[in-house]
């Protein structure tokens, strides 16, 4: 199914060049004065009102990624990994949808609660969680705990006055062959351990001594934006092959399977995207071989997104503050956001593209960067992006899918706050996150 079938509102953008389908949330269109909208809400009257730079959510287009998972994974457990983007808001509407939530701090565990989230339907994961916030996890009652180490065994065994269901967490070998930095299913790196390892074999006899921990299945996460379904179908093979092992030499047989997230999406048109039916397929017959070869009964999937849920619904919008022809050099296009905002570009080198939304361009287009506004060489947002040549300052532009990664990654370097988060549905707008003031950064400074 493509994304045009999934989304005909998308047919209108398509005859633009400003727009493409791949990228930008379903409900987005141009309105009779050329310019974009999102959810019914033009986008520059959300700069006019909430200023810039400012993160807009589509809720419609969170609330639809979720329920493609659960049609696309009737019998799994679909877990928002919410370090992609965790405020009250989001957690809520995910739990809404029917998802669980996997948390990795104490500072994401207090705001799924305080969105209402069931603690039985909370994963807690971490490779150095502090004592106290298993402390805080066990206290509040979340469902499971992921355990990445030894220490932690140690510590949740002294924690846990009831039982308290827990994940081995290994690493299968799979090289996703990702940025190093969101590479984890290779078996050098700092999570979990290693499968087939003394160490796991250990981790496993040290959780069943414990009368209160319950080992209740096995965890893995291969990386980052994976596209090519057949490393999770590998990663369902060499699990499985694990529980039947640990069903022979321990007597347990483990009832879940979580493969964890990273999923792709398309950052740019013609980016390489996970298709949701043929990760379900992959994923479906290797378990289906596996579990038949190792005589072992079927558990239950659990899949853990993160990107794929919020990505899309993000746009971001910033105001072009100036516009400088460097003489035989590039173009480029400042704006009043950039590195604090999204640092992806420069700890990954994640490619954008960027639109202007307040107007519609008819004329000349120029190729440019468009770079933001902090103190260093390296903030940049987009590179070699086609914008009208006649842009000029106080214009908007948006980039698209920036809804995960980028307000959890945020900072206030140079002094400069963190923008609000608009949502946008059905024709309205609200802030869901207000800006950082200025006045938040001196009430942190004790002098
Ligand atoms: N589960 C676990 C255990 C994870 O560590 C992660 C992400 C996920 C699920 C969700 O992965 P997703 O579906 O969102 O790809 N800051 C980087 C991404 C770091 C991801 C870390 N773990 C970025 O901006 O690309």
């Amino acid at each position: 199914m493509t994304l045009l079938e999934i989304c005909p509102s998308l047919r209108a953008g398509m005859s633009s060049p400003r727009l493409d389908s791949g990228v930008w949330p379903c409900d987005t269109h141009y309105d009779d004065l050329g310019r974009v909208t999102l959810g019914g809400v033009a986008l520059s009257d959300v700069a006019d009102q909430y200023g810039t730079p400012t993160y807009v959510l589509d809720e419609s287009e969170v609330r639809r990624r979720c329920r493609a998972y659960r049609k696309h994974f009737p019998d799994a457990e679909i877990i928002y990994a919410a370090k992609a983007l965790m405020i009250r808001s989001v957690a809520a509407w995910v739990a809404e949808e029917g998802l669980s939530v996997d948390v990795c701090s104490a500072g994401e565990l207090t705001i799924a609660l305080a969105a209402g989230v069931d603690p039985r339907r909370i994963v807690l994961h971490g490779s150095g969680k502090p004592f106290a916030e298993l402390e805080a996890a066990v206290a509040a009652g979340v469902g499971r705990i992921v355990v990445d180490s030894l220490t932690e065994i140690t510590l949740l065994a002294a924690l846990a006055t009831r039982p308290q269901q827990v994940l081995l967490r290994l690493s299968p070998d799979i090289d996703v062959h990702g940025h190093p930095a969101v590479r984890t299913g290779v078996t050098d790196q700092k999570f979990g351990f290693p499968l087939g390892s003394a160490q796991a074999t250990e981790a496993v006899e040290r959780i069943l001594r414990q009368p209160m921990l319950h080992l209740v299945g096995l965890h893995c996460h291969l990386g980052s934006q994976i596209h090519d379904a057949d490393f999770y179908g590998e990663a369902v093979r060499r699990m499985i092959a694990e529980m039947a092992r640990i069903r022979r030499e321990h007597g347990i047989r483990l009832p879940q399977l979580d493969l964890g997230g990273g999923h792709a999406v398309a950052y740019r048109g013609g980016d390489p995207e996970m298709s949701l039916p043929v990760l379900a397929d992959i994923v479906e017959d290797a378990l289906d071989a596996a579990c038949s070869l190792h005589h072992f009964p079927r558990p239950r999937i659990a899949v853990e997104p993160g990107r794929a849920i919020v990505a899309r619904a993000g746009v971001t919008l910033y105001r072009v503050m100036t516009v400088k022809h460097v003489q035989g050099g590039h173009t480029y296009v400042i704006v009043d956001g950039g590195m604090n905002d999204n640092p992806r570009v420069a700890l990954y080198g994640a490619r954008y593209d960027a639109v202007l939304v307040n107007r519609h361009p008819t004329g000349a287009r120029m190729t440019a960067t468009v770079a933001g506004r902090y103190c260093e060489a390296g903030d940049i947002l987009a590179h070699d992006v086609i914008l009208p040549a006649d842009l000029r300052p106080g214009e908007v532009l948006a980039v698209p899918c920036t809804g995960a990664y980028h307000h959890s990654l945020a900072s206030s370097y140079n002094g400069v706050g963190r923008p609000p988060i608009v949502a946008v549905t059905e024709g309205r707008s609200r802030p869901l996150i207000r800006r950082e003031t200025p006045a938040d950064l001196l009430a942190r400074d004790l002098g």
